[in-house]
C-alpha cells in the first residue's frame, strides 16, 4: 500500500510475487493477486494454482498495461495452503464479495463458522464461487455493508463488526473499491505484520491502540438472524471510533509524506523493501489510509491485557540470509549452515573458560524455575523432537521431572497444570496454531511459560513470560534442520543455566561445555562425509519403500527426527523405532528386503543397541550402522556412516546431520520438490 509514491503497475507486480515468493514456504498450493485496475473502483486479478512461479508468468504473459502508473494505491496477494476446498483458481485469494469486487480479500487462517455464514448469506441472495471459508467473509462485508444503506460506516467499523461474527483463527487484509487506496488488516491467531518504508524520519516510533466500546463478546450466529432484534441492521452498539491523529506515524515536520506500508505474514516478505516492523497482536485491527496508520482493537470481555501501543521495531536479519546463494535448495544451505548456527546459539551465551551459560532472558526466572514442580515441554514436529532429545540431560542435570508433549494432543487431554508448573513451549516460527493454544491454555492456568523460538516478535516470543531465542537464523526449507540442531542446544544450556549452583554436577556440566566447544568442528566433520550418503540414497536405498531408524537412550530423539525428515521430503515411509522396543513389535517387520538404519555411536547404552543389531541380522537385516570413527567394533561387511565421538548428551547433534543429507539426495534423487515438499507448511498457523 503506497501513498503519494508513483508507482507503475510492474513494479507494483513485482513486489506483491516477490514478497509471495520469500512467503511460499508458508503454503504453496496456489498463488493469487489483485491491483488496482485501469479505471477507478476496478480491479484485476492474477491467479495461478501450484507455485508462484506459474503466477509469474501468468502475469508476464498479460496484456495488462505495465506502465500505468499510480500515485497511492493497494495491492493484495496470497499464497495458500488449502484448509477449505482442494487448491483450484477459484479457491485462490484473493476472494471477492461479487464481481465486481466491492471487497476482496486475503486470508490466512480458517473461520471454523464458515458454514453456517455461507449458509445464512445464501438464504439472502448471495452466491458464492468457491468452497472457502475466505469468501463467506468477503460476502459478508458486502452483506454487512448493504445493511447499511443510510449510514456507512468507515472502513474500520464495517471490518470491526465482520470481525465480531467469525469464529476461528485468521490474519486478514481487507481492500474495497469502496474505500479506496484505504486497507483494513487484523489478526487473531494468526501473525501479521506491518512494515513502514519512508524517506523522512518518523516523528514517533509507536502507534497508539485505540480500544474499542464495552460490546464484549463475539455476537453468536443468531445475531444474524431475520428475526432477531439485534441482528446486523441494528446500530452498532459501540460508540463511534476516534482518530488518534498525534500518535500515528507521521513525518517530523508533521508534513504529508510519501509513504509506504507492507502487510505480511512474516518478515521475509517485506525486509528487502524495509526492516522497520510493527507486530500485530490478536483482536488488533489496524487501518491504514492517506498515508497514516491507525490501530484499533476489538474489545473482548475477557482475555489477556494488552499495551496501549504498538511499537515499531528494527528487524536484524538481511536478506542473504533468506537467499540460497550457492547452495540448490534452501534446506541443502540450512544443513550447511549448522557449523556457524550453533555457534550462534551459543554466542554471548556460553563462557567456555568458566563454564558458565548465561541465557539473559532466563535469569530473573530461574528461581522460579527450581522451585516448580515439573517442567512440561510442548511442542509439535521437528521441535518436539528437540525436547525429546534434551529430556535426559534435563532431568539428570535439574532433578526437575521433565515430560514432553506434544501440542494438539496436550490440549485434546485437557492436560491438568497448575500455577507451580513450568512449561515450556519450543517452536521454530513461533506461530505454530497448536503450540500457541496450548501456550494460552498454560497462562490462564498461571504457569510460569517460557519460550524457545527462533522467530523474533512471534507470537509465542511475545506471550510467554520468558525465554530463549535460538538465533540460528531465519529458516526457509520447509523440512526443520539447523533449527533443530539450535533448539536442541537452547534446551542444553538451559538445564546447564539451571544447574549452575549444583556442586555434585559441576564435572557432568564441564564435560558437556567442552563438548559444546568442539561441536562446530565436528558438524564441518559430518559435513564432509555428504558424498558417501548420497551414495546410499543413489545405491542400496533408492527405490526402497520403506527405511526403519533404530536406537535408544538419547538416540531415540534422532531416530524419530531422521524418519520424519525422509518422510517428509522424500515421501519414502519411514519410522523411527526404540530399540528396546524391538521385541514388542517392530521385530515382525524385519526380514532381508527390510532397509534398516541403526544408530549405534558409543554410550552407556552400547551393549544394549549391539544386541538389538544381533537380532536384526539374526533375522537376514543388513543394517546400515552410525557409528563412532574408530569403532573398531563393526564387521567390515557391514555399510556404516561415521560421525567424531562426543558427550553422550550431545552426540545426537551430530547423528542426525547424516539422516538430513540423507533424506535431502533421496529427494533430490526422486526429483521432489526438496524446499516445498507436498502437501506441508513450514508453518502450520491452523489447528
Ligand atoms: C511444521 C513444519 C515442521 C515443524 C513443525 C513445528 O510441521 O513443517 O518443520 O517442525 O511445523 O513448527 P514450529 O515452527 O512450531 O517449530
Amino acid at each position: 500500500c503506497s501513498y503519494l509514491q508513483e508507482k507503475d503497475r510492474k513494479t507494483i507486480c513485482d513486489i506483491l510475487v516477490n514478497g509471495l515468493a520469500r512467503q511460499e514456504y508458508r503454503g504453496y498450493d496456489s498463488a493469487g493477486i489483485g491491483i488496482d485496475g485501469d479505471k477507478p473502483g476496478e480491479m484485476f486479478f492474477f491467479k495461478e494454482v501450484g507455485k508462484v512461479a506459474g503466477l509469474r508468468k501468468k502475469i508476464a504473459e498479460s496484456n495488462i498495461d505495465t506502465t500505468k502508473t499510480f500515485l497511492s494505491q493497494v495491492s493484495i496477494a496470497h499464497t495458500r495452503w488449502a484448509t477449505h476446498g482442494p487448491p483450484s483458481i477459484v479457491n485462490c485469494h484473493p476472494l471477492k464479495s461479487d464481481p465486481k469486487a466491492e471487497f476482496t480479500v486475503v486470508h490466512n487462517g480458517i473461520v471454523t463458522n464458515a458454514a453456517a455464514l455461507r449458509l445464512l448469506l445464501q438464504k439472502r441472495g448471495y452466491t458464492f464461487e468457491s468452497d472457502t471459508d475466505t469468501e463467506a467473509v468477503a460476502i459478508l462485508t458486502k452483506y454487512i455493508y448493504d445493511s447499511q444503506p443510510d449510514k456507512r460506516p468507515n472502513f474500520t467499523e464495517l471490518i470491526k463488526t465482520v470481525l465480531k461474527e467469525l469464529e476461528g483463527s485468521f490474519a486478514f487484509v481487507f481492500k474495497s473499491s469502496h474505500y479506496p487506496n484505504e486497507v483494513v488488516t487484523a489478526r487473531r491467531g494468526s501473525p501479521l505484520l506491518i512494515g513502514v518504508k519512508t524517506e523522512k524520519k518518523l516523528k514517533v516510533d509507536f502507534v497508539d491502540v485505540e480500544f474499542g466500546g464495552p460490546e464484549g463478546e463475539n455476537k453468536s450466529l443468531d445475531a444474524l438472524a431475520p428475526t432477531s432484534p439485534k441482528g446486523l441492521l441494528a446500530p452498532p452498539s459501540a460508540p463511534p471510533m476516534t482518530r488518534t491523529q498525534s500518535r500515528a506515524f507521521m513525518s517530523e515536520d508533521g508534513m504529508p509524506q510519501p509513504i509506504e506500508f507492507f502487510v505480511a505474514s512474516d518478515a521475509s516478505a517485506i525486509i528487502e523493501h524495509t526492516k522497520r516492523v510493527l507486530y500485530l497482536e490478536d483482536d488488533d485491527i489496524a487501518h491504514i489510509a492517506e498515508g497514516e496508520l491507525h490501530i484499533h482493537r476489538l474489545r473482548r470481555a475477557e482475555g489477556p491485557q494488552v499495551a496501549a501501543q504498538r511499537t515499531i521495531e528494527t528487524l536484524e536479519i538481511e536478506l542473504a540470509e533468506i537467499m540460497k546463494g550457492k547452495f540448490d535448495h534452501f534446506m541443502q544451505k540450512e544443513i550447511y549452515e549448522q557449523p556457524e548456527s550453533v555457534v550462534n546459539t551459543m554466542r554471548g551465551r556460553v563462557n567456555f573458560d568458566q563454564n558458565v551459560i548465561t541465557l539473559g532472558g532466563l535469569r530473573a526466572y530461574l528461581p522460579i524455575i527450581r522451585r516448580g514442580r515439573r517442567i512440561i515441554f510442548c511442542a509439535c514436529g521437528t521441535s518436539y523432537h528437540s525436547a525429546i532429545a534434551t529430556r535426559a540431560i534435563f532431568e539428570e542435570l535439574t532433578e526437575i521431572p521433565v515430560t514432553v508433549e506434544l501440542a494438539s494432543d496436550f490440549l485434546d487431554r485437557k492436560t491438568p497444570i497448575f500455577r507451580d508448573d513450568v512449561c515450556v513451549f519450543v517452536s521454530q516460527s513461533g506461530e505454530t496454531a497448536d503450540t500457541i493454544l496450548a501456550l494460552r491454555y498454560c497462562l490462564e492456568r498461571g504457569a510460569l511459560c517460557v519460550g524457545v523460538v527462533n522467530t523474533v516478535g512471534s507470537t509465542i516470543s511475545r506471550e510467554t513470560h520468558c525465554g530463549v531465542h535460538i538465533n540460528a537464523g531465519p529458516e526457509i526449507g520447509v523440512a526443520s534442520t539447523k533449527a533443530y540442531t539450535s533448539q536442541y542446544i537452547a534446551l542444553l544450556m538451559m538445564a546447564l543455566q539451571l544447574s549452575e549452583d549444583r556442586l555434585s554436577m559441576t564435572e557432568r556440566r564441564k564435560q558437556i561445555i567442552e563438548g559444546l566447544h568442539s561441536l562446530p568442528s565436528q558438524i564441518k566433520k559430518v559435513l564432509d562425509g555428504d558424498r558417501g550418503l548420497q551414495e546410499l540414497a543413489t545405491g542400496v536405498l533408492s527405490n526402497q519403500r520403506s527405511l526403519l531408524i533404530m536406537g535408544r537412550g538419547y538416540q531415540y530423539a534422532t531416530c524419530l527426527e531422521g524418519a520424519l525428515k525422509i518422510k517428509e521430503i522424500s515421501y519414502m515411509h519411514s519410522e523411527g523405532i526404540l530399540a528396546g522396543e524391538l521385541k514388542h513389535g517392530p521385530l515382525a517387520l524385519i526380514d532381508e528386503n527390510m532397509p534398516v538404519i541403526i544408530i549405534m555411536t558409543q554410550d552407556s547404552l552400547y551393549p544394549k543397541v549391539q544386541s538389538a543389531f544381533a537380532q536384526i541380522t539374526a533375522r537376514k537385516a543388513q543394517p546400515i550402522v552410525v557409528c563412532n570413527e574408530g569403532d573398531d567394533g563393526i564387521s567390515k561387511n557391514v555399510k556404516t556412516i561415521r560421525v567424531p565421538k562426543t558427550v553422550d548428551c550431545l552426540q545426537g547433534l551430530l547423528n542426525i546431520i547424516p539422516l538430513q543429507l540423507l533424506s535431502y539426495h533421496l529427494a533430490v534423487k526422486n526429483g521432489f520438490d526438496v524446499d516445498f515438499p507436498r502437501n506441508l507448511a513450514k508453518s502450520v498457523t491452523t489447528e
